[in-house]
């Protein structure tokens, strides 16, 4: 809405849609989506920034000659190496895609929340990058010059590419269909399945008293990032609930070869910044760990399981999600934040 007309009826609750609403985006109330405004709540709860965690250790230990493996110094900078861009692509493609495509003001009031986080996890890595003494140029460069990296987000980017476009605008079946395949690209794949590999490699190395400092804010980051997904998630199966004609059988088939080439992504990025393993880790526990995710994924949206795999390698994972316990689980600074409660995470 550009224009203001005065007077104009007042927007009633049946008014509001998540896709191709005419209803005002300017007035929050009465609301129709309480689980979007569920998650505003719980992400400010949630606050954290990265430099309230202490750097000391994993200065101390990366400067160390002999700290780390030539095997984990990979695997980290690897790791570090996707998401230094990584958080940027996902938060450019919220503010520059999404943000205009979802015609509700409650999604976006969300939306608003989450693009905050994406900065602060995008200032983590900086503050790793300053920490660490880390080469800014090969760290922020990774995205471009380590295939495995590239070829995810050669991929993702795809899917944001026409929605950027000014012209672009939903309203059409293809046009429509399209946002949801970017939604199916950041929110599920991007942030719910690749960083998902992520957090377990640095998690790992944070169980066996390594990078503590980094690894505390992963947890910080992993919390943040349960949340995106389920908004994501939620987003999309409310829009389809909304617009039954768009989810076709062809449409589920596409999104299933969506999961399954992003998995096949991720497993050759393992593959490529594990070439060894490291102790606990492997690219195989990692591929399992991956089919497991992917299956978890195809279930929220409704979609029948790609792989079939039932166990999840990593279980304690899962724990790494509740700070109430984080005091065992690294056992460093006690931190105060209120907890965001019982989250369907993974
Ligand atoms: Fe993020
Ligand atoms: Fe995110």
């Amino acid at each position: 809405m550009t224009e203001l007309t005065f007077g104009a009826r007042r927007v009633s609750v049946d008014d509001k849609a998540m896709i191709n609403s005419r209803a005002d985006v300017n007035q929050l109330l009465p609301m129709k989506y309480g689980w979007a405004w569920q998650k505003y709540l719980v992400g400010c709860d949630n606050h954290w920034m990265p430099t309230e965690v202490s750097m000391q250790a994993d200065i101390a230990l990366w400067k160390s000659p002999d700290g780390l493996t030539e095997d984990e110094r990979l695997l980290l900078k690897r790791n570090l190496g996707f998401f230094a861009t990584a958080e940027s692509l996902v938060a450019n493609n919220l503010v520059l895609a999404v943000y205009r495509q979802l015609t509700n003001p409650e999604c976006r009031q969300y939306l608003l929340r989450q693009a905050f986080e994406e900065a602060v996890h995008t200032h983590t890595f900086q503050y790793i990058c300053e920490s660490l003494g880390l080469d800014e140029g090969e760290l922020f460069n990774a995205y471009r010059e380590v295939p495995s990296i590239a070829d995810k987000d050669a991929w993702a980017l795809r899917y944001t590419r026409n929605l950027e476009n000014p012209d672009f605008a939903t309203g059409t079946f293809e046009a429509d269909q399209d946002f949801l395949r970017d939604l199916v690209a950041f929110y599920v794949v991007f942030e719910g399945m690749w960083f998902y590999t992520g957090f377990a490699q640095v998690l790992s190395l944070g169980r066996r008293n390594k990078m503590v400092g980094i690894a505390e804010q992963y947890q910080y980051i992993l919390r943040d990032e349960s949340i995106h997904l389920n908004f994501g998630i939620d987003c999309i199966n409310q829009i389809r609930l909304e617009n039954p004609h768009l989810w076709t059988p062809r449409f589920a088939e596409e999104v299933r070869g969506m999961l399954v080439e992003a998995c096949e992504l991720e497993v050759a990025y393992a593959r490529d910044t594990m070439p060894r393993g490291v102790l606990g880790l492997t690219a195989a526990l990692c591929e399992q760990y991956m089919h497991f995710i992917t299956d978890r994924r195809a279930a929220q949206l409704g979609l029948e399981p790609v792989f079939g795999e039932r166990e999840n390698p990593f279980p304690w994972l899962s724990e790494a999600i509740d700070l109430r316990k984080e005091k065992n689980f690294f056992e460093t600074r006690v931190t105060d934040y209120r907890s965001g409660g019982a989250l369907e995470w993974d």
